[in-house]
């Protein structure tokens, strides 16, 4: 992101497969110890999802290996390189959770986690995901529909963005400590953006439930933008008159602006968008317009200058 180029991560940073290996023993034996502590068992806290149906907007492609969704990710509140929030995160406490749903909707809300969960049909998701960095997965999501969410919100006329806030806990959060962003990180979309049926709420990934490394209990997923608008670890959701600013267009408005859709043709300030690496492939591939889901998006933009409004 902002702090360096893609070229500057190391393959070292993506952990070998021994070392993960190790360090999953190593958790099972400390989390069989926890149990036997009768103490709240954090390493391993996944759990199998149920009622979840496939959805029609998935990719056939190939998906990226569990293994590598959950050891590569970005999650600044939990170190900036790539190990760090798998190796950090597994303290976070998902439980008791609750998001605020507010501001511009008749029916204002705080859920908690585990109703919200059940209110809405869950579905598997499986989308191509490009980072900003220049790198991609297919990532098999569990998640529902934000519209649902929305419809049942029913927003005022006044209600023309929505702002998504996350966890704001510097004591369970280290790199909350540090400046590297002006905390809570925060994200948000257009109103028709948010309503579009490919964005949703994700849960979980490959069946299971979302591991605090991708954002438990709860993150945004808008697969033709790239990955930084998938806020992690919502708390709020609050629907807004004035486009609401964001973390990263906080620290860099010049190189991450509100859209962010992916656009091979608008390069980063610092690097080209042209192509992408494919976590798990060798060589690059072309990085398609909107992600490769403008059959569906590219009218909710239309009449716009996407250089300006990158
Ligand atoms: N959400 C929070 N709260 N903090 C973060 O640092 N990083 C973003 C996004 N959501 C981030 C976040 C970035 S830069 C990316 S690319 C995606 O999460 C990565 O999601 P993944 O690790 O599940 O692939």
């Amino acid at each position: 992101m902002l702090i360096r180029k893609p070229d500057d991560i190391k393959s070292s940073e993506i952990t070998p497969q021994g070392i993960y290996l190790r360090r999953r023993e190593f958790m099972r034996a400390g989390s069989i110890l926890a149990a036997s502590m009768l103490l709240p068992n954090v390493a391993d806290a996944t759990a199998r999802l149920s009622g979840v149906v496939q959805s029609r907007y998935s990719t056939p492609e190939e998906q990226t290996p569990y293994k590598d969704v959950t050891t590569y990710n970005n999650y600044y509140e939990f170190g900036t390189s790539k190990s760090d929030p798998a190796e950090n995160a597994g303290s976070l406490r998902t439980r008791p959770w609750t998001v605020s749903v507010e501001g511009e909707i008749k029916h204002p809300k705080v859920w908690d986690i585990d109703a919200l969960i059940k209110a809405f049909p869950l579905e598997q998701r499986i989308y191509r995901m490009r980072c900003v960095e220049g790198w991609s997965m297919v990532i098999p999501w569990d998640g529902f529909s934000l519209a649902n969410l929305i419809r049942q919100a029913e927003p005022t006329s006044k209600a023309k963005y929505v702002e998504f806030t996350t966890l704001n806990d510097p004591q369970q959060m280290p790199g909350q400590r540090t400046s590297v962003l002006d905390w809570p990180y925060a994200e948000g979309l257009r109103m028709d953006e948010a309503m579009h049926p490919l964005t949703i709420l994700s849960v979980g990934l490959y069946g299971q439930t979302l591991p605090n490394q991708n954002g438990a209990p709860v993150r945004l997923v808008v697969p033709w933008k790239y990955g930084f608008k998938g806020a992690k670890s919502i708390v709020r959701i609050r629907f807004v008159e004035q486009q609401p600013r964001t973390a990263w267009g906080r620290v860099a408005p010049s190189e991450y602006g509100f859209y962010s859709n992916v656009n091979p043709m608008v390069d980063h300030p610092r690097w080209s968008q042209a192509t992408e690496r494919r976590i798990g492939d060798f060589f690059k591939r072309k990085t398609l317009m909107f992600n490769g889901y403008g059959d569906q998006v590219a009218q909710l933009y239309r009449g716009m200058d996407l250089r300006k409004n990158f």
